[in-house]
């Protein structure tokens, strides 16, 4: 039987690559995003993977989007945290709704998610949590006081929990992504990529999702049993640690 894979963020970006990688692996997959209708459908319809509306940055939202989930396609063994957002600013202009919003996302959406499957995999003695950082979480970056502090929490969380799950046969891992091609960093002006952006990363270009979505399916597999609590950097030789 196929183990179930949740991706958070799943139908677009990073997360759409994900998914579809996963469900090329051989797994069941749900897709989960937050509010961009049009996008999931038509990442639904491509690929035939079920998409789930809730937003990561509520728990009682988040139980009961992973109850549907198990319902419908059984309990959940695989479980990417994804699902992510910025509010940059300097910050001394930062507000306390973009430190909220980013936080609650990006940090508090982690434990909103793993919570719930936690006991689960416990009790079955397998389970893969795979949560997706940033280059930033490690670095620092200005302008992003909010999602580099979410970030690096990702990166302590991972380290913290892979302890928990060791002897439990769960492994607990992050991946920090350098810049991807997706429509965030593609919405860039050509000139800033390829005159301040590209000149930072040894390999001369930016990373591509399915790159990313490489590493999960590795980290999700069986072959990855004895990696845990591991940071894993893809980010073209960008920052070295
Ligand atoms: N792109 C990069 O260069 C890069 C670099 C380093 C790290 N990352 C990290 O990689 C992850 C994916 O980034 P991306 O560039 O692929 O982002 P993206 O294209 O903006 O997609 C983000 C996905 O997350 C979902 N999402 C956002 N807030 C959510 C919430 N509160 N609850 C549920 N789903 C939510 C979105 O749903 P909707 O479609 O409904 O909006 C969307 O599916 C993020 O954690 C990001 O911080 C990205």
């Amino acid at each position: 039987m196929s183990r179930v894979a949740l991706v958070t963020g799943g139908t677009r970006g990073i997360g759409a690559a994900i998914s579809v990688a996963l469900k090329n692996a051989g797994y069941k997959v749900a897709a989960n995003y937050a509010g961009n209708d049009e996008a999931a459908k038509a990442f639904t319809a491509e690929t035939g993977i079920p998409a789930f509306k809730w937003d990561v940055s509520s728990y009682e939202a988040c139980a009961a989007g992973i109850a549907q989930v198990e319902a419908e396609l059984g309990p959940v063994e695989i479980l990417v945290n994804n699902a992510g957002i910025t509010r940059d600013a300097m910050f001394h202009k930062m507000t306390p709704e973009q430190w909220n919003a980013v936080i609650s996302t990006n940090l508090s959406g982690l434990f909103n998610m793993t919570h719930p499957v936690w006991s689960g995999m416990r009790d079955r003695s397998f389970g893969r949590i795979v949560s997706i950082s940033s280059i930033n979480g490690q670095k620092g970056q200005m302008g992003q006081a909010n999602y580099s502090a979410a970030k690096a929490g990702d990166i302590g969380f991972t380290k913290a929990l892979a302890q928990e799950g060791a002897a439990k046969g769960i492994t607990v891992n992050v991946i920090c992504p350098g810049y991807i091609g997706t429509e965030m960093v593609r919405a860039v002006p050509e000139k800033v990529l390829n005159e301040r952006i590209i000149p930072q990363i040894p390999v001369g270009r930016l990373g591509e999702p399915e790159e990313i979505a490489r590493c999960v399916v590795f980290l999700a597999s069986d072959d990855a049993g004895f990696i845990t609590g591991s940071t894993i950097t893809a980010n073209g030789g960008q920052y070295m640690i």
